[in-house]
């Protein structure tokens, strides 16, 4: 089923080798050159308020995909914008501007249960991450856990080239502590005001 699709039906996605070994080894080479940079930086949102009901902890430090972009990271842009196209072509979704980071977890750091906050005034509608981790073996943690209504749990290894999409409104899900470091991409297509 195409990712459209199953947003409709299930409101998530998991589409494997949406990204080439290839493309995959490019786009980590660009999160070494950006870490040299300082690129990246300590994720802790959410966790200060104490009126907040539920801590957002997480323990990932990002980058944001900002220009100058490296060639990997442009080709993943039209990808996405082909992607933004079909979703709004087969689901309706209307879906207008995308916002990206990579996000690094290092060993024991994972992201507690929490929906995809909005950032400004522009709504969230589909959140997506994809994953940059060559070898992956599950027995090491770092799934993402997706949250039902009933409570059930999926459990998504982030293996290398795999993207999952997902309906953010409503929609729960962490990120497990694991025992390597952890590499992604995370996106967001937001609505029009
Ligand atoms: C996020 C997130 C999930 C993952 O960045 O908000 O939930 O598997 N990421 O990396
Ligand atoms: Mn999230």
């Amino acid at each position: 089923m195409s990712v459209g699709a199953d947003l409709i039906a299930r409101g998530i996605s998991i589409r494997d080798q949406f990204a080439a070994p290839s493309q995959i080894g490019a786009l980590l080479e660009c999160v070494e050159i950006r870490k040299s940079q300082g690129g990246f930086s300590p994720a802790r949102i959410g966790n200060r308020g104490a009126l907040q009901l539920r801590e957002n902890v997480r323990g990932d430090s990002t980058c944001w995909l900002s220009e100058p972009l490296y060639p990997a990271e442009r080709a993943l842009l039209d990808q996405f914008e082909e992607l933004r196209v079909e979703l709004n072509r087969e689901a309706f979704l209307g879906l207008f501007e995308l916002e990206l980071h990579y996000a690094w977890y290092p060993p024991g750091a994972g992201y507690s249960r929490h929906l995809d906050q909005p950032q400004g005034s522009r709504q969230r509608l589909v959140s997506m991450v994809l994953y940059l981790n060559r070898d992956w073996d599950a027995g090491v943690g770092g799934a993402l856990r997706v949250y039902d209504e009933a409570e059930h749990v999926l459990d998504i290894e982030p293996i290398a080239g795999r993207l999952v999409c997902f309906l953010t409104p409503g929609r729960e899900h962490a990120v497990l502590p694991g025992k390597r470091d952890r590499f992604s991409i995370s996106g967001w297509f937001r609505g029009r005001d």
